[in-house]
Formats: C-alpha cells, structure tokens, sequence
C-alpha cells in the first residue's frame, strides 16, 4: 500500500469552496477545482472522529477507473488524477503533493445541476420503506409484491433533491424534476443516468459485486456542455453487495461499511446523533482493509498497484 498519512481535514493554501462529509473542494483558478476526497468516513450521516486510512485514495482512484471504463461515452469532468500530471498543469500544486497525491482531482468547474440523479436496480435503503409504506417509488407505482433487495428490470430513476449541507437529500418525482429543470434537460439527465448505470452493473457482475444502485452528479460548464461531476460508482456514492452473501427478502450486508456498521450496532447509548463515538483501531483496520479489497476486486488491481490514466493529453 503507498505510505500516505490519513487526513482527517486537508488544509490547502487555495481557497476551499466546499467542505462535505467527505471532500475538500479548492478553486486552482476560475475554470478548474481540485477535489480532495479525505479519509473521513460517516455513519448515519453523521462523520465519525477517525479517519479510515485509504479510504480517500480508494474514493478518488474508483472514480477513475470507471471513468476509464467509460470514457468516450460520457463527458465528464476529470482532467487529472495522475500527480505528476496534476503539478505539470499547476506546478504550484507540487509544494503540498503529499498531502493530496492519489487522493485528489483535478477538475472542470461546473455549475452543479441540483438535483441528483438516482439509478437503483435493486430495492433497498429509502426506496424500499418507501415502497413498503404505499407501493410506490419516487411516487410512482411499482409492480405489487416486490421483496427487500429484489432486483429491478429494468432499473428506475429515482431523483432527489441535493440538500443544504446538514439535510437530508428528498426523493422527488421525476414529473417535479421536469418542472425545476425543464423536459429537455430532465430527459438528458435520466437517459445518461441510466446508461451509465446499466453498463456499470454490468461491469460490477464480472467481479460477482451487485451494484444496487447509485447516485451521479451532473454539471454545466461554462460553455453550457454537460458533463457528469462528482465521484462515480464509488462506495460513498452507491451500493455494492457482494454477490456471494445476496438474498432477498432482506438487507444486505455493505462490501465497505460493514464492520463500522457492526461495531456501532453493537454499541449501546449512541443515539446515532452527534458526538459520534470513537471508532476502536481494529475497527478502523477492519474499515480500511475493506476499501482496498473492494478496490481490489473491482478493477481486478492491487491499490497500490494502480496507476490511475492520465487523461486530456491534449489540454
Ligand atoms: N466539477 C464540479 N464542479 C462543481 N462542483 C462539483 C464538481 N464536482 C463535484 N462538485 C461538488 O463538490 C462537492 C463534493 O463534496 P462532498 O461530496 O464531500 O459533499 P456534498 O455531497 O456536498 O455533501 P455531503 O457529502 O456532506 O452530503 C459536491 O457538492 C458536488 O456537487
Ligand atoms: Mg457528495
């Protein structure tokens, strides 16, 4: 594995235009951004005190593959994951290296579309207490009888709204997403949307993961083209089960987030609000081993193997 400190919180001498649960968002110039994907993990929504060493390489570098996997079908945002690559465009990058190489992204700023455009081909999570209260799923029916987990042919486009920082995201139908977005746009998005994730679930099966579902970001850059933003296909950004533990009628144990999950089930007196308890060393371990394996098995790579793509030569 590289020999890369946990960061808990970047500290960049660029200005932060965004700090998530997750990223630490830098403006390098008024075109472009460098996303830094932290090590902080969260549970419950809420970002427990431990960073997960690896966590953010295995975010950052997933991303990569898949948009590797998919590049020439989709635009997208990434201009650089390389690091040299990454200093050679913006060499006053290279003094703070260390403290973002293999975890950050040198990106096309956009302007986000705010409304996330959801893919699930599986029931599960929100969808299926949804369905289960009134049959229904982004409020359109479903067919009657659906089982926990059941996979769904084909999958369904479920948008929701991109909350403020502290909210939760909301379900939304997609006659409402027309309405904020216009057809067009609306139609673009869910037709993407559903591309990308049909061929992502396909290529997951290859290494016997289930991509339940998922969640992508889109943006418009400044010339109006629109690009798909964020990270893709990640273990933050989506469900992966592994296929030897499938069963419907229940939930599924999650490829990453698993022996955090265990270890906070079964803890008693966290009421899953903060302050967020502090995660033992085995457990944090336990937390680390699973990205890279989940790494691993995906793209068929050791972590600290891959050598992500250098991608736009020509800019
Ligand atoms: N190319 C891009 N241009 C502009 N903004 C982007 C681009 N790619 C990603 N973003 C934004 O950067 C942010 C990434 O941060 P992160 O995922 O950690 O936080 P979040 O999703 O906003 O909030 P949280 O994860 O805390 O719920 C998101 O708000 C996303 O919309
Ligand atoms: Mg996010």
């Amino acid at each position: 594995m590289s020999d890369q400190v946990p960061v808990l919180e970047s500290a960049l001498d660029l200005e932060l235009v965004h700090r998530g649960k997750v990223r630490d968002v830098y403006a390098v110039d008024n075109e472009t951004l460098l996303m830094v994907a932290s090590d902080r993990v969260s549970a419950f929504d809420v970002v427990l005190p431990q960073p997960i060493p690896h966590k953010g390489e295995v975010l950052t570098l997933v991303t990569a593959w898949w948009l590797e996997q998919l590049d020439g079908s989709v635009p997208h945002h990434l201009i650089a994951v390389d690091p040299d690559r990454i200093v050679a465009l913006h060499p006053g990058l290279a003094v703070s290296q260390d403290s973002w190489a293999r975890r950050a992204m040198l990106v096309r700023r956009t302007k986000p579309v705010l409304v996330e455009c959801v893919v699930r081909g599986y029931i599960s999570g929100s969808a299926w207490r949804e369905y289960e209260r009134g049959g229904t799923l982004a409020g359109e029916a479903l067919p009657a009888g659906l089982r926990e987990s059941q996979r769904l042919d084909p999958p369904i486009f479920s948008p929701a709204t991109k909350a403020e920082q502290g909210e939760h995201d909301e379900n939304m139908t997609f006659g409402r997403m027309k309405e904020v977005l216009g057809d067009e746009l609306a139609d673009r998005l869910r037709d993407l949307s559903l591309r990308i994730y049909a061929h992502g679930r396909d290529v997951a099966e290859k290494s016997d993961i289930i991509l339940a579902d998922t969640k992508f970001e889109f943006g418009l850059d400044g010339a109006g083209e629109l690009l798909l933003i964020d990270e893709v296909l990640t273990p933050d950004s989506s469900r992966f089960w592994p296929k030897e533990s499938y069963g419907i009628g229940r939930g599924q144990p999650s490829l990453d987030k698993q022996p955090i999950r265990d270890w906070l089930d079964g803890l008693e007196g966290w009421d899953k609000s903060p302050p967020p308890p502090d995660l033992p060393p085995e457990v944090v371990q336990a937390a680390s081993d699973r990205y890279a394996q989940v790494f691993e098995r995906l793209t068929g790579t050791p972590l600290a193997e891959y050598r992500p793509p250098r991608y736009r030569e020509d800019r």
